[in-house]
């Protein structure tokens, strides 16, 4: 590690927020035991020596503390945003600080936001770590000259997974790459209750509305929906689940909430909130039904599940009324607020998920990407799951950590479990 070549050949807003971003960072590390554990074995082992790891994530406190790891575990490690508005900069000069290589700001350009991914890669990385698939689409579109370096790769969001099935579908996927996202460990927290703490954090911190009494919509009732909808029922909304899935509908019907379609929703819905990681749904026959006030937001992914191209065409005015949010005013007269540009409302006018959260999908990361490093060309060129012995051990640990205690299995049971012969006694 050079920390004169962070220094120099980082791009990041302001370099002098270092020293508040290293307080944020030591608070997240506290609230992150499983992945402080994994550090100090990592220091111990060192099993990342000499690994160039090229990672487009966002860059927050709890992405700082995954960072400092790998570090630690003998990497060397290239940072840009997987997303432009999601960047905390000071955390990302605390990086810089820390020797690792940064490419990242709050507020990127399209073409900044690509430049960056591509100063990254021009590292040349061992390893990929992405959210979203935008760092390995680049490989395959424009690096594969990159492709005989690469061991293997990290995938941490569902949209990101969609992608690269869709690739190795095609037999197009050139490295192996493990579906961090589908670790139980990970999607059954951070997708529910990470998103669905963050997004409406990101809404009340934006706007500051009393959710008591709204109409919120949630639209997509996967594990990100249905996270947020149960938080929104907490504080008293009136929840709607608009959903294509008939089991997720039913499913969502069961629990309680109103289902309906976009229309009709879009008729009295005062907040509405997509979570599909699907495109175009909410889009102007929607948003002219909508009352004057309502709130867009949405935690999916990409800024494509708002129709942006829509809203600007049905409007003939529009103002940003604070950082966060923008002001449509409509050819009839009514006004749409739209959060943090149509992105990740979670991480555009928060902070992302809570660190207790990313404690987890982190630690399924750094162990994952030590697995890649132990098998290399072990694996094959696939989407791979993360081995259940690990999704088992950060669970184990985190449950240590929150001073729970797991009930074990006798003998008698375990053979119970696997046989047949006992039934009817
Ligand atoms: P999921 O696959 O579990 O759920 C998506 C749901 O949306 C499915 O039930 C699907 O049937 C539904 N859907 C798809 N198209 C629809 C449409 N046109 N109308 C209504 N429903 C529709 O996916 P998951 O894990 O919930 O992720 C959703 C999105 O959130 C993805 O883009 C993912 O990458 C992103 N994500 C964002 C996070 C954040 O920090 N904001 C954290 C984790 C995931």
């Amino acid at each position: 590690m050079n920390k004169g070549d962070a220094f120099m050949e980082s791009r990041v807003k302001d370099l002098s927020l270092a020293g508040e971003g290293k307080k944020i960072v030591e608070w997240a590390e506290s609230k992150m035991p499983v992945l402080t554990k994994i550090k100090e074995k990592f220091g111990r082992e060192k099993p990342l020596r000499g690994v160039k790891i090229g990672a487009c994530l966002h860059v927050t406190k709890e992405t700082a503390v995954l960072t400092k790891t790998l570090i630690v575990g003998g990497a060397e490690v290239f940072l840009c945003a997987s997303n432009p508005l999601s960047t905390q900069d000071e955390i990302a000069a605390a990086l810089v600080n820390e020797g690792i290589k940064v490419y990242a700001w709050k507020g990127e350009t399209t073409k900044d936001y690509y430049e960056n991914l591509k100063s990254v890669l021009d590292s040349e990385p061992e390893v990929t770590i992405d959210d979203g698939a935008d760092l390995v689409a680049t490989i395959h579109k424009e690096r594969l000259d990159l492709i005989d370096n690469i061991i293997g790769g990290t995938e941490e969001t569902t949209t990101g997974v969609v992608r690269l099935k869709a690739l190795a579908e095609k037999g197009e996927l050139k490295y192996p790459i493990i579906a961090v996202n589908e670790a139980k460990s990970k999607s059954l927290f951070d997708n529910p209750i990470g998103t669905g703490q963050s997004a409406l954090d990101g809404i009340m911190r934006a706007t500051n509305v009393l959710l008591a009494g709204k109409n919120v919509v949630v639209v997509g009732y996967g594990r990100v929906g249905s996270g947020i909808a149960e938080k929104a029922r907490g504080l008293n909304a009136k929840v709607t689940i608009v959903e294509v899935d008939p089991i997720k509908a039913l499913k969502a019907a069961m629990n309680g909430y109103n289902v309906t379609s976009m229309s009709k929703a879009s008729v009295y819905g005062d907040i509405f909130i997509t979570a599909t990681g699907d495109i175009n749904v909410i889009r102007e026959e929607h948003m002219k039904k909508m009352k004057d006030g309502v709130i867009l937001a949405n935690a999916g992914h990409f800024d494509v599940e708002i129709s942006k191209p829509d809203l600007n065409k049905i409007s003939i005015k529009k103002e940003k009324i604070s950082n966060c949010v923008e002001r449509f005013t409509l050819q009839n007269g009514r006004r749409i607020y739209l959060l943090a540009e149509g992105r990740l409302v979670n991480l555009g006018c928060a902070e992302g998920h809570p660190s207790e959260v990313m404690d987890l999908s982190f630690s399924i990361q750094a162990l994952s990407v030590e697995y890649i490093v132990k098998n290399k060309g072990k694996l094959p060129c696939k989407v791979i799951d993360v081995p259940s012995d690990i999704d088992f051990k950060v669970a184990k640990i985190k449950l240590q950590s929150m001073d729970a205690e797991l009930e074990e299995l006798t003998e008698e049971q375990k053979k119970y479990l696997s046989s047949w012969e006992l039934g009817t006694i």
